[in-house]
């Protein structure tokens, strides 16, 4: 059984993954709808468990890339609540009511949920300054020039005096989309797959040159008035002064008194859905009295106010032509459908994973049936279930492969696993899988080598193994197509530049099983190098805060795995030092051998650098109170679940700005009383 606290941990890792793939490189890797499934999972377990919110950042989304410079927002871009049906809605109109009173009608703005990107514009004295994407609702980037190029968007707004922004969503209208297609078709460059992500990419242009050519559009649906005092009092006044100004705001939207005309106003919308100019994934239910607004507040995460009803997503049959199967990195054999190519949502769809043997029999679908197929938030294809065809025999039931496809070695399911693998470690597709997984964002972020490249290199012959990539020199790459000396040059350094990075990263890198960045971010803090990580006990490794059965297992055994081992030999002889922090060597220890636990905000330092500055005078800075911990820095915004640990412990805690004399002498001068904090 896994406790809460493991489930959360898990189900935020995954959200986080799943949310970078979604806000920074534009690739969900799961349908909307599963997405929503875990966040609310998530939101049930902090309502059951209040204290585990400690564990988790309020913001959904991944920090801003390094191609645009980082833009933090004045105020949090927060996103919205979800409901399903309209029970849910309901339910969540009847909460607004008590926060009201009874004897208030409340009246609603329903608009589009438009399925784009939120963009936030900064206006000072009327003339436009910056544009920032959301990035993970506290900091984006800056996409001012792209942003400038938009032709709904104003540049000035006349004679306004002070600091506001103006919110909304940047998003290609579905004729723009066709026919940018067209274009990209014309040219022989690749088609985008939806609306949004061709939005996505058009906005994160590096020249905006190209995003000027790109047809985007902007509505704008919210005023954050800084310093401007511009006297709005509804959400009604805030959307006349937009347009006001030159903005385009939704020409849907509609404005109703009480709960019955909300519902059916949305009913409206649902049935109108896919006659809108733009893809809409649901609509947007808003308070329309701001003043209201800032008695009800936010959540962490989403104000009280909005709220989102999402729709269903749309169906369509075809016909499943085959099932077939694909290796992973980690070996996962994971079935797919052939589908005869259909249209859903938007765009053709002619594959859709099925995760799993079981997930295949409880579908109940055989090659050849005739399937439904959604994209659940009009992204990820998805069969459902096969079409009962009167008269028609069925062809045979399907079954998992005996051997890997590529490699022709065995494929296994063990345990009561779901999953099956290919469990010969030098199987070509699980290396060339684990090299692209390697180079990629979340793990080392190697600039210039993308999967194309990858394959470039294995076919070429001038790597193996990730190990291979840090012997490779600038002379191997000119004879390859593509590569100058200046692009060889360029990957070779971005190579040696990500040799690098700090443990937690090779950790993610390495693509241990079950070993996300919050898994891996923990590891690296508690043992601060691999070797170290390498030599400890399973229940060292169960002992790290964060860290369950299933990853100190799953850690342990890869450790040991020789091929893991040779890997790790070379990658050390190669210079690398799979460290968490270059230590600075003039540093006195004032620290050596003392656990210090850091819990909220240092002024002056970020949350790894904090780490870093105990690391480098010879402390260690672990995720959790034990028993062994020195001292507990006691920032902004601690964890409660710490502060009493270390009160149940009777560990010291230490006022964050005596962090300095800390470092540099090893001792402080006041403790906390107790009730402080
Ligand atoms: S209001 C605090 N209105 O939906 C309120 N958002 O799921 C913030 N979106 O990040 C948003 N259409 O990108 C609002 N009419 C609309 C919207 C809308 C689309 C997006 C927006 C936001 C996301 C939240």
């Amino acid at each position: 059984m896994t406790s809460p606290r493991e489930r959360y941990l898990a189900l935020v890792a995954t959200i986080e993954r799943h949310a970078e793939a979604y806000f920074v490189h534009d690739a969900p890797t799961i349908p909307d709808s599963e997405f929503d499934e875990l966040v609310k999972e998530r939101s049930a377990l902090e309502h059951a468990h209040p204290e585990l919110t400690q564990l988790s950042s309020p913001m959904v989304g991944a920090p801003a890339s390094t191609v645009f410079d980082p833009v933090t927002h004045a105020e949090a871009m927060l996103s919205l609540d979800n409901v399903f049906d309209e029970v849910e809605l309901r339910a969540w109109a009847q909460r607004l009511q008590r926060g009201l009173g009874e004897d208030v009608v409340p009246t609603f703005s329903v608009e589009p949920k438009i399925d784009g990107l939120a963009l936030a514009i900064t206006y000072r004295d009327g003339v436009m300054v910056q544009a920032a994407t959301r990035g993970d609702g506290r900091v984006g980037e800056d996409v001012t020039d792209n942003v400038r190029t938009i032709a709904s968007v104003p540049l000035s707004l006349g004679f306004v005096v002070g600091h506001l922004e103006v919110r909304g969503e940047v998003y290609l209208a579905k004729a723009d989309f066709i026919a940018l297609n067209d274009v990209q078709r014309a040219k022989g460059e690749k088609e985008f797959a939806n609306p949004r992500n061709a939005a996505a990419g058009s906005l994160r242009q590096k020249d905006s040159n190209v995003s000027r050519q790109r047809p985007l559009s902007f509505l704008a649906y919210q005023v954050v008035d800084l310093t401007a005092n511009l006297a709005l009092s509804t959400h009604h006044q805030m959307l006349g002064q937009l347009r006001h100004w030159g903005f385009t705001v939704a020409a849907e939207t509609v404005s109703v008194a009480g709960e019955d005309a909300m519902v059916a106003a949305v009913a409206s919308f649902e049935a109108r859905r896919y006659d809108l100019p733009y893809d809409v994934d649901g609509t947007v239910i808003k308070l329309d009295d701001l003043a209201s607004r800032e008695r009800l507040g936010t959540t962490s995460r989403a104000p009280r106010w909005a709220i989102a009803r999402k729709f269903p997503p749309e169906e369509r049959t075809t016909r499943l032509l085959a099932i077939e199967v694909s290796i992973g990195r980690t070996g996962r054999a994971t079935p797919y459908a052939v589908l005869e190519p259909v249209i859903v949502a938007g765009s053709t769809v002619s594959m859709a994973t099925l995760h799993n043997e079981d997930q295949v029999r409880e579908k109940g679908v055989r090659p050849g049936d005739l399937v439904i197929v959604r994209k659940a938030g009009d992204v990820i294809p998805e069969v459902v279930g096969a079409v009962p065809e009167e008269g028609r025999t069925r062809g045979p039931a399907w079954t998992f492969p005996a051997q890997c496809p590529n490699c022709s070695g065995p494929l296994e399911r063990v345990g009561d696993e779901s999953d099956t693998y290919c469990v010969n470690a030098s199987c070509p597709a699980q290396q060339r899988q684990q090299i692209i997984h390697f180079a990629s964002r979340g793990a080392l972020d190697i600039e210039g080598l993308g999967e194309q490249r990858v394959h470039q290199l294995l076919d070429a012959g001038l790597i193996r193994d990730v190990a291979d990539l840090f012997t490779l020199r600038v002379e191997d790459l000119l004879g390859l197509e593509g590569f100058a000396e200046l692009s060889a040059r360029g990957l070779v350094d971005a190579i040696a530049t990500a040799a690098n990075a700090p443990l937690s990263r090779w950790l993610v890198a390495l693509g241990i099983r079950h070993v996300g960045p919050v898994a891996a971010r923990e590891l690296s803090r508690a043992f601060t190098s691999y070797e170290a990580l390498a030599s400890a006990h399973l229940e060292e490794l169960e002992a790290v805060d964060g860290i369950g059965p299933v990853i100190a297992q799953s850690v342990f055994a890869y450790v040991r795995d020789d091929d893991a081992v040779a890997r790790t030999a070379s990658l050390t002889a190669s210079g690398i030092r799979l460290e968490e922090v270059v230590v600075a060597s003039d540093l006195d220890a004032t620290l050596a051998g003392r656990a210090i636990v850091v819990t909220g905000g240092v002024e002056g330092y970020s949350r790894d650098g904090a780490a870093a500055a105990i690391v480098a005078r010879g402390g260690t800075c672990p995720g959790s109170v034990s028993a062994k911990t020195y001292c507990v820095v006691v920032g902004d915004a601690p964890g409660a679940t710490k502060l009493t640990k270390a009160r149940q412990l009777g560990i010291p805690l230490i006022e964050a700005s005596e962090f300095e004399v800390l470092l540099r002498t090893g001792v402080w001068s006041t403790t906390l009383a107790e009730g402080e904090k």
